[in-house]
């Protein structure tokens, strides 16, 4: 199928940034809604997401990002895009429900970004971090890798799945939070996610959609996950504001061939 090409993700954020607050502002005062963080959802517990970590670019929190082992993470190609050669103004902290503080920060050595990754309708967004052999270990008992799907495993409609991070309460209000937050939301059928997301390029085979009333990942939750029964099925990627009843969150489909084997040859988890 032919998708419509946007000209620049820039311009694109930009357009549904004025068309969010402007629908926002509009609903603001007949559906005034909670101020929380990752929109809604609840803190997270010490160590309730051994997997979970902060990348950072220039020690501030930018993404999410999953421990996959010893030494690789897995986030979105979008967080790193651009900065591929520069695994140096990165670094990934681990082990801490505090987004800047605990746990300890580790160094990149590489950044991997997937080779079919398309900036302008984010489809492959996935990208996998390098640190050096068994970094991402530390504090010990603290951390965890979480195990990544088998290649083309069928994700169910309406599965609920966990997305968790220290991305925005809002679209309307862009803090991020300081305590780590998880919420859980519904995979949505993809021929009805395609539909919802029509006006907006739609989604491809690499991309799967997850909803659920009044709650949803936001930014700076991007390149983090999103589980379901131990099982990293999905990187948060993009969405049309955040928790909008007209439009799902979209994840990255970690098991789609085309990048589970990706991430094998790499890795080779
Ligand atoms: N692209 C965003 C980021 O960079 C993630 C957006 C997720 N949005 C959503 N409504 N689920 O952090």
């Amino acid at each position: 199928m032919h998708k419509p090409r946007v000209p620049s993700l820039l311009l694109l954020a930009g357009i549904l940034l004025i068309l969010d607050s402007a629908r926002v502002d509009a609903a603001a005062t007949a559906q005034r809604q909670p101020d929380s963080r990752i929109v809604n959802g609840r803190e997270a517990t010490e160590g309730e997401f051994p997997y979970q970590l902060s990348l950072r670019r220039q020690t501030v929190h930018i993404c999410g990002a999953s421990i996959l082992s010893g030494n690789w993470a897995i986030t979105a190609a979008h967080c790193i895009d651009g900065h591929e050669n520069q695994p140096r103004e990165f670094t990934l902290r681990q082990g801490s429900v505090q987004r800047s503080t605990g746990g300890t920060v580790q160094p990149l050595k590489s950044i991997h970004k997937h080779p079919a990754y398309d900036r302008a309708d984010m489809n492959f967004d996935v990208a996998l971090l390098r640190t050096a052999d068994g970094a991402l270990n530390y504090p010990l008992g603290k951390v965890a890798p979480i195990r990544l799907p088998a290649v083309g495993a069928a994700i169910a409609d309406s599965l609920p799945a966990v997305v968790s991070g220290w991305g925005h309460m809002s679209t309307t209000n862009p803090v991020l939070s300081s305590v780590l937050k998880s919420t859980t939301v519904l995979t949505v059928n993809q021929q009805k996610c395609h539909n919802d997301l029509r006006n907006h390029g739609g989604v491809t085979e690499a991309m799967f959609c997850a909803a659920a009333r009044n709650t949803d990942a936001c930014q700076g939750d991007s390149g983090g996950p999103i589980s379901s029964q131990g099982t990293l099925i999905g990187i948060v990627s993009w969405g049309v504001g955040c928790a909008d009843p007209y439009y799902p969150g979209v994840y990255t489909r970690l098991a789609h061939p085309t990048i589970r084997r990706w991430i094998r040859l790499l890795t080779k988890l």
